[in-house]
């Protein structure tokens, strides 16, 4: 069987925000403690963080990190964060059952991820904490000075504001687990109310409203709905979070977990243009995807003492993964229009796509590959392609597409994106350009290999990474491809 793709520069589905190459950083684990920052570790730099991380965080092409949580977030007080080290106070992260130093806070993480050529983009508690002190910390980072909090960060060493655009809401509000979970009623006013006072601090911010945890919880999408008719005036995206892992060895079902990405996509698209219809808006909500990945341990906290930087949720990642993980980053191209904003959760240790030694070396794991690859070349305008494909079974989603693909237009050059989910088969690919004119040959770089459970180590940190496949020419406006078995591919046409 031989699968199609049509590429017109007139699909057009949107022009890419460089933001959807996002990640996050939590005080979770190792993320920040032996992640981002190890003082002693000997490549650190004067303020403590880590070099050879650093060196990959630039690599991996993140323009934008999500800070400081996540769970962590709805019990934390930004002020312990900051100042002098040695009268920062010793707390609980209570969500993660860990000894939090507040080494790192905010003044410290904005610096460092400008430094990686990130933009940070901050969450507020809105679990245990309100109005107030939200709008504090926009104070804090973004008011030039004159003002108790903004001097106070010019004391603590930052003379120019932070200038942080992006603000997340609070964090799943909607999830049981969540420190200070709410009703939708409550979580939405309350979102209201801090929008409001961050946005009269700072009128040029951009607003998240905390959306579902997930496409599966009970009260998705009503959350959404009543969230955003409580607060659709103030904000400009609503969140969502999407985690997928191969269940029971169904590895066909996982492959095309991004059917059920799409739908999950589509269906918060719906909700917002619902209640912007309900309420006479005439603006649009965006989506910000701020927390997606492939997840599988799940951490326990009653069997485990209080720790600093404990070793929490440390998956380590394998070529099924770093497929799954490219699938994800078409279905996010795909929905470019509406997706403004997306974050691989996390960078570092924790489901990161780094790994990191304490005193020893850092790595990347399988799926920082096909991540770097489409931050670098997923740059331009996203055009939806005509796929025809050979389909396979999956007990998830029923029939399924073998081939999955997006195509990015960037000057005169097309780049495509594409997985092939058949574990076994190498597909033949015809892409007609026909419509893209002087496209003469292409350059296919493709991550794929014989032994689907193969993972990047400590011992080997080079296993998996992207291979170079066979230098191809456009022929009468067509180009014929091979896809390996299992692999996720990039072709480069120019
Ligand atoms: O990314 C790990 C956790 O997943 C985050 O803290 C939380 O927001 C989500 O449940």
């Amino acid at each position: 069987s031989h699968a199609r793709l049509v590429v017109d520069p007139a699909f057009v589905v949107g022009e890419v925000d460089p933001r959807l190459y996002g990640s996050f950083v939590e005080h979770l684990g190792r993320c920040v403690y032996g992640g981002i920052y190890e003082p002693e570790h000997p490549t650190a730099d004067e303020h403590g963080f880590r070099g050879d991380v650093a060196d990959l965080v630039t690599g991996m092409g993140v323009p934008i990190l999500r800070y400081p949580g996540g769970n962590f977030v709805s019990g934390y007080r930004w002020e312990d964060g900051i100042g002098p080290r040695e009268s920062r106070p010793t707390r609980l992260n209570l969500p993660w059952k860990s000894i939090e130093s507040n080494a790192v806070g905010t003044d410290e993480f904005c610096t460092w991820s400008r430094r990686v050529g990130s933009e940070p983009m901050l969450a507020v508690n809105l679990g245990t904490r309100g109005a107030d002190a939200a709008a504090r910390l926009v104070e804090y980072c973004n008011h030039p000075g004159g003002t108790y909090w903004s001097d106070l960060r010019r004391k603590n060493g930052a003379p120019d504001p932070h200038a942080v655009k992006v603000w997340c809401l609070g964090n799943e509000m909607d999830g049981p687990w969540q420190v200070g979970h709410k009703t939708a009623d409550e979580y939405g006013r309350l979102a209201a109310q801090a929008a409001q006072a961050m946005r009269l601090v700072d009128p040029d911010i951009e607003l998240v409203a905390c959306g579902s945890s997930g496409g599966r919880m009970p009260t998705f999408p009503e959350w959404d709905a009543t969230t955003l008719e409580h607060c659709y005036e103030h904000v400009d995206y609503i969140s969502l979070h999407s985690y997928y892992q191969e269940r029971k060895g169904d590895r066909a079902s996982f492959l095309a977990c991004t059917t059920d990405m799409d739908r999950y996509i589509d269906a918060v698209v719906a909700t917002a243009d619902y209640v912007r219809a309900k309420g006479r808006h005439t603006k649009r909500v965006n989506l910000s995807l701020d927390e997606w990945n492939v997840w599988y341990s799940q951490e326990t906290t009653v069997e485990r003492e209080w720790e600093r930087a404990p070793r929490l949720i440390e998956d380590q990642y394998n070529l099924v993964d770093a497929v799954v993980v490219g699938n994800m980053l078409i279905s996010l191209l795909r929905h470019a229009d509406r997706v403004r904003i997306a974050c691989l959760a996390q960078l570092v240790n924790a489901i990161g796509a780094i790994r990191a030694e304490p005193g020893g070396p850092a790595w990347p794991q399988t799926t920082f590959h096909p991540f770097a690859l489409t931050s670098r070349y997923g740059r331009g305008v996203v055009l939806q392609p005509v796929i025809t494909s050979p389909t396979y079974e999956t007990a998830w989603f029923g029939e399924v597409p073998v081939l999955d693909a997006v195509a990015v237009r960037d000057d005169g050059s097309v780049t495509v994106f594409a997985v092939n989910r058949d574990q076994h088969e190498t597909l033949p690919l015809t892409v007609d350009l026909r419509a893209v004119p002087r496209l003469r040959r292409a350059a296919h770089t493709y991550i794929g290999g014989a032994d689907p459970l193969a993972a990047n180590t400590e011992d080997e940190p080079g296993r998996v990474v992207p291979r170079t496949g066979a230098n191809l020419a456009v022929d009468a406006g067509e180009l014929a491809i091979a896809l390996p078995p299992l692999s996720w591919n990039m072709i480069r046409i120019s």
